[in-house]
């Protein structure tokens, strides 16, 4: 799969499909990509059989790490409430933060690694996990550092991502700005001191954080040298995508509310647009993103699955795949660049991550499918027959018989 693709590119050639292709690995990286005919002489082989192989998903915006669910809050949305109005009841984002904060890290990693293993076996090699549910410069420092023994136990490669600035703090409900001081002033220079974070995260929207504060805070990480990502356009229209672009945020995530100007500004910058139907799906929002006005302005799109026990308590890529197809209007090999080469541009990675290239790491996903299309076609199948990281099998689908 090609790093960029040229204009005009058809979407086979979008994909930077081989067909009776060969890779070869050495020492964990790929060394070589073509057509078997030509593939050099090896110590050892694997036969894949025929299968379809896809780079190594990259679910580039998840929140993992968190103890308790919603189920309530689902009945009650089920019988016509609303997000807000749950908030208001006692559930909400602040349900699953009294919860977190009371789990210890052992438990909190104890309750993601079965989610991060579920994501492996749909062939997710990389995983962005973020905080925001600690909400306390202490508890979102505990959360943080499940997040790091997440990534050391392996074997899927983790990044960490820290949204002090998810929702307000209760404690901080009539001081914003003593919240904003200890985020900006002691969390995240701590985060960064102790390296628990790659990229700072800030939602900006109704009920969340104004732009005047996403600026501050977003203006602190990137001081901090952190990397900038945020939750935005999402229940309504703020303008945050222009500030994003400014600032080099990586992306802005959600997206369904901006506006032209928002996808002129995303363009300008190369910031991905990070599109999450699972959220709008599950929360019954009928808003969608301007999906091809942000393609054909050039935005990066990519597709996460967003993981978490309120709006999206799924780990399941490929669903997102076919939803962001059927739902969102993107075409088949647009949602698997999403959730592979542009996941993996919206954590920075440039080393070949979600593009199956010579030098970058042999992570990739084989799948038992009659054709590419199929991936996106099969709604709700798990299609992935194993996971390979770093040149080692790190899942294999148990055999039926
Ligand atoms: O990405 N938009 C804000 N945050 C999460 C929802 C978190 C929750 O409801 O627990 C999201 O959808
Ligand atoms: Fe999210």
């Amino acid at each position: 799969m090609p790093r960029e693709v040229p204009a005009k590119a058809s979407a086979e050639e979008a994909l930077g499909l081989v067909r009776d292709a060969a890779f070869v690995v050495e020492g964990g990286r790929v060394a070589w990509v073509g057509g078997a005919a030509g593939a050099p002489r090896c110590e050892r082989t694997v036969d894949l059989d025929g299968a379809v192989v896809l780079p190594g998903l990259v679910d580039c915006h998840t929140h993992l790490v968190y103890a308790g669910d919603r189920t309530r809050d689902f009945e009650l949305r089920c019988a016509g409430a609303s997000y807000a109005e749950i908030a208001r009841r006692g559930g909400g984002i602040r349900l699953t933060v009294r919860e977190t904060r009371a789990a210890s890290v052992d438990t909190l990693v104890a309750l993601a690694r079965p989610r991060l293993e579920r994501l492996l076996a749909h062939g997710c090699t990389t995983v962005e996990i973020k905080s925001g549910y600690g909400l306390s410069v202490a508890a979102e420092l505990r959360q943080l550092e499940a997040v790091r023994q997440l990534a050391d136990l392996g074997p899927v490669r983790v990044v960490a991502t820290c949204l002090g600035a998810h929702v307000i703090p209760d404690e901080y409900a009539a001081d914003r700005a003593g919240w904003i001081r200890a985020l900006t002033q002691e969390l995240l220079p701590a985060v960064v001191a102790r390296g628990l974070a790659r990229f700072a995260d800030v939602f900006c929207d109704t009920g969340a954080y104004t732009l005047a504060e996403a600026r501050e805070i977003l203006e602190a990480a990137r001081a901090l040298g952190l990397g900038l990502r945020v939750h935005g356009e999402q229940l309504s229209h703020t303008g945050v995508a222009e500030l994003a672009a400014e600032l080099g945020a990586t992306s802005v995530d959600h997206c369904e509310h901006v506006d032209a100007a928002g996808v002129a500004a995303l363009a300008a910058a190369g910031t991905v647009a990070v599109l999450l139907p699972g959220a709008s799906i599950f929360l019954g929002d009928a808003a969608r993103p301007p999906t091809r006005a942000l393609v054909d302005a050039g935005v990066p799109v990519a597709l996460a699955t967003d993981s978490n026990p309120g709006s999206s308590p799924t780990t399941h890529p490929w669903l997102m795949v076919t939803l962001g197809c059927a739902w969102y209007g993107l075409a088949p090999h647009e949602a698997l660049r999403g959730v592979t080469a542009n996941a993996a541009r919206a954590l920075a990675r440039d080393d070949g991550t979600g593009a199956l290239v010579p030098g970058g790491p042999a992570d990739f996903a084989v799948c038992d499918v009659p054709g590419w299309r199929h991936l996106a076609y099969g709604f709700g199948d798990a299609p992935v027959r194993a996971t390979w990281i770093g040149g080692e099998r790190a899942y294999a689908r148990p055999d039926p018989r």
